[in-house]
């Protein structure tokens, strides 16, 4: 029997993802939203890419959760994006919600599934999913790090020249103005990237990295980046799919590595088949560790607005 994967919200973020699974033809695919017609329409819409494209992925769109059972991934994208005249923390309690009321659904349907989340702000949400689903570490995920390396890599890239295949990169941290993309692990075709790229050109990168989120969002002015979003999903997926056991930066629960208790943050973590497997622990310099526990702070007290 094929395997089934879940995803919640079927917007941007979760309309595109489902269509990059489906196209992977390795599990049937429920799309779930709270808007009547939404996702019915949409699932119906990718079920008839299949001829085309050749696979056979059943896609189904529902307003409910019995068509989700067992479930072996379920990705929740469902949330509101930051509205003008919306703070950091009035979004946080209308996510908030959402993301609880989906959690506690999807549990009861799927309680063996692993979770990714998606929605922001993210390492507070994947936190907030833990604690509601009470779900072991290793099966609830956040999808924040593969989107933010993979911005630097573009970034570098496009500074030297090079393909993307060629620059290894990695950003630590929350999913915010805090995160710690580390320049003095980032190599090009194993040459470090300090020794490549000036000082000043490289802050640069580093901060157009940091911004990459609202530089999408001033663009599109209606809303936020979702192909590059949903592809981060997608390669998180298929190491869990395929057991690939692909080392992938994301938010996973933090119990004493890189000196952090008990928080949700973004470091390198190995996924397969049982979700994470293993916390990669790169060394740092005294300024790159505080750095990252500065993020850790920042989503400290997003966690704090939450009260849980
Ligand atoms: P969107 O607005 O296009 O889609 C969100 C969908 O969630 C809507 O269709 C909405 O009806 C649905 N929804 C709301 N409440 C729901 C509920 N209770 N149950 C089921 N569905 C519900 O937004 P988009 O662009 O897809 O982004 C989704 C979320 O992902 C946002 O919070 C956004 O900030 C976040 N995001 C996070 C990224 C990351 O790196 N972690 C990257 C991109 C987006
Ligand atoms: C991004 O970084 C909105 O978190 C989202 O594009």
């Amino acid at each position: 029997m094929r395997k089934k994967i879940t995803v919640i919200g079927a917007g941007n973020v979760g309309g595109t993802l489902a269509q990059r699974i489906a196209e992977r033809d390795y599990a049937d695919l429920v799309l779930v939203d709270i808007i009547e017609g939404l996702p019915q329409g949409k699932a119906l819409d990718i079920l008839e890419a299949g001829p085309v494209l050749g696979y056979d992925t059943n896609v189904i769109g529902t307003n409910g959760y019995d068509e989700t059972a067992n479930s072996s991934i379920v990705v929740i994208t469902s949330g509101l994006a930051r509205k003008p005249g919306m703070s950091r923390d009035d979004l946080v309690r209308a996510n908030q919600k959402i993301v609880t009321d989906v959690t506690e659904q999807v549990v009861k349907q799927s309680p063996d599934a692993i979770l990714i989340v998606v929605s922001n702000p993210l390492d507070a949400m994947v936190q907030l999913t833990y604690s509601v689903s009470k779900f072991p570490k290793q099966r609830v995920i956040g999808m924040a790090g593969v989107l933010d390396t993979a911005r630097f890599r573009t970034f570098i890239a496009q500074e030297l020249n090079v393909s993307v295949r060629d620059v290894q990169a990695y950003v630590l941290g929350g999913h915010g103005d805090t995160m710690v993309p580390l320049t003095r692990l980032t190599t090009v075709a194993g040459v470090p990237v300090e020794k490549l790229i000036p000082p000043d050109r490289l802050a640069a990168i580093v901060q157009r990295t940091r911004d990459g989120g609202a530089e999408i969002v001033n663009l599109l002015k209606t809303g936020s980046a979702f192909y590059a979003p949903s592809a981060s999903v997608l390669a998180m997926v298929d190491s869990i799919m395929f057991d690939h056991k692909q080392i992938l930066p994301c938010s996973v629960l933090l119990e004493g590595e890189y000196g952090i208790h008990g928080l949700f943050v973004g470091v390198p973590a190995k996924l397969g088949a049982k979700g994470v497997e293993q916390v990669i622990e790169v060394d740092l310099t005294d300024a790159d560790r505080a750095a990252l526990q500065r993020s850790a702070n920042a989503v400290k007290e997003l966690i704090e607005v939450m009260g849980i």
